[in-house]
């Protein structure tokens, strides 16, 4: 539904400049104003898209030297989500969304069952061709309800292994209703001195499993603000390419949360075909795309049915786009113009790419963005996929471009990223080094902190407030130089400057 935008303090500054100017990070700072807002107490929680909330406003780059389970797992601890880049095949990337869906397995949505009938020797084999390495089976009788379950305990004490599910499994169940939560069915299952919590409706039916130790964790490891599903599961995203609908099934199959149709360009038929393609077929699907840069691409992106739109072409700290094909706008530019019209569809949009400093995030957020995807800012930590390179005395890890020589040799994801071949392959990224940076922990609370305090200065108490409120400033070179410490020598680094 299409409704009219309200006018904002910011829109005056870029229609002046609209036409003629675009600008970046470094280009502007916002404005003070008058706050009552203290920036402990402000409130980050946003959306990357339609229906995929995040607690903190952070989400880190489809690339193979940012995001796997690791990465994906500590984002979304953190509150914020990791996207699975595509330089694997379906499966491989698969199975890197199921150790994130699994990692905190809260309810079991479709347990594995077995029938009052099976044999014991015949589950254990049927768990050895599977290669299931659980030992709890829910038991159902023909009408398919619930009647016992087999634990661990009643593998270990089976010494007849011919005998029938329904003679060996437990029977002393406690049970509860299917919409049950995490939290409730710890407190029942304390209560009860019980391991596994089967869900069940009015039928009999089972429809959901809690196993204890799953449930403790979840419960006891403060997980508040972890960004988890309604089963209490860890969200995740991964990245697709055009047509890329068998990808999309087995994504599907391990319950992604979101899936980003990921390319350079994405203003173009191809990716546009796919979205509204993926829209029809998957009608509860989440599906963000990216990139675009200009107004009238968002526009056709989301007339198309995107959940949510991905901005950024050029700012990326390995990008070559802007200085090999010379084209891009600058981002804070590209970010206001493409959230205006965003706005009026009411969808998320993610600023992706040139964030170098914490404060390059309140004026990505002052400009229109819901979220920012950053890959330099995350690569480089102990969760990045690589190995700590020791060069010049210091610790370096590896970051290199999707679009790098190197990514697009391997992977033919990369190509088609940039819509090469290999008879036209011509790199827009480089392969770098970036400084080993520790836990992510520590990366993503400074910026956090960074973020928060610029809430306060400009008096927004939430990520809404900021997007409406912000409101910028030209700065010249001299204000650039003037932000910076000068005139002295700096003797001790502070955690979270850098020039
Ligand atoms: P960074 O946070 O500034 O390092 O930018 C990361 C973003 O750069 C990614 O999320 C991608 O959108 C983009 N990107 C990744 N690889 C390349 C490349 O090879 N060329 C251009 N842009 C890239």
């Amino acid at each position: 539904m299409v409704s009219k935008r309200k006018s904002l303090p910011k829109d005056r500054f870029f229609e002046n400049i609209e036409d003629e100017l675009a600008l970046t990070f470094d280009d502007v700072r916002l404005r003070t104003g008058f706050s009552e807002v203290m920036p402990d107490a402000v409130d980050i929680t946003t959306f990357f898209s339609r229906n995929v909330p995040l607690q903190i406003p952070f989400v880190s780059a489809a690339m193979d030297t940012v995001t796997e389970h690791q990465m994906a797992i500590a984002m979304a601890k953190a509150g914020g989500l990791g996207i699975i880049h595509r330089n694997l095949t379906p499966e491989m990337q698969a199975k890197e969304v199921a150790r994130v869906k699994y990692h905190l397995n809260g309810k079991i949505t479709e347990p594995i069952c077995v029938n009052e009938t099976i044999t014991i020797s015949e589950l254990l084999q049927l768990k050895e061709q599977k290669g299931y390495t659980f030992h709890t089976f829910p038991v159902l009788n023909q009408k398919r309800q619930l009647v016992g379950v087999l634990t661990e305990t009643d593998f270990d004490c089976c010494i007849d292994p011919s005998r029938l599910a329904r003679e060996v499994m437990s029977t002393n169940l406690v049970t509860s209703h299917p919409r049950t939560t995490v939290q409730a069915a710890y407190d029942r299952m304390i209560q009860e001195r019980k391991k596994v919590l089967p869900l069940v409706n009015k039928q009999g039916h089972l429809t959901g499993l809690y196993i204890f130790s799953d449930v403790r964790r979840i419960v006891t490891e403060s997980s508040a603000h972890y960004n988890v599903d309604d089963n209490g599961q860890l969200r995740v995203g991964a990245a697709i390419g055009v047509n890329d609908f068998e990808r999309v099934e087995k994504l599907l199959d391990k319950r992604v949360d979101v899936v980003v149709i990921d390319t350079a360009h994405a203003d173009t038929k191809p990716v546009i075909d796919t979205l509204k393609q993926l829209k029809k077929r998957y009608t509860s699907l989440d599906v963000v795309v990216g990139n675009i840069s200009e107004k009238e691409s968002a526009r056709r992106l989301l007339d198309a049915g995107a959940d949510g739109i991905k901005i950024g072409q050029g700012p990326g700290s390995i990008c070559t786009t802007r200085i090999v094909a010379g084209v891009g706008t600058p981002q804070v530019t590209a970010v206001y113009w493409c959230a205006r019209v965003a706005d009026e569809y009411k969808v998320p949009v993610c600023a992706d790419g040139g964030l170098r400093n914490s404060g390059d995030i309140p004026i990505a957020i002052g400009a229109g963005a819901h979220s920012l995807m950053m890959g330099n800012m995350f690569a480089g930590t102990n969760e990045a996929p690589g190995e700590i390179v020791f060069l010049e005395g210091k610790q370096w890890k590896g970051y290199r471009g999707m679009g790098s020589e190197g990514a697009m040799q391997q992977h033919a994801a990369s190509r088609e990223r940039y819509r090469t071949g290999k008879s036209l392959l011509v790199p827009e990224g480089v392969e770098g080094l970036t400084p080993y940076k520790g836990p992510l922990a520590t990366v993503i609370s400074t910026n956090i902190g960074g973020l928060r305090i610029g809430m306060g200065y400009v008096g927004a108490a939430t990520i809404e407030e900021l997007r409406a409120k912000g409101n910028f400033q030209r700065i010249t070179n001299a204000g650039i130089n003037e932000s910076h410490p000068h005139d002295v020598r700096i003797v001790k680094d502070a955690p979270n400057y850098k020039r």
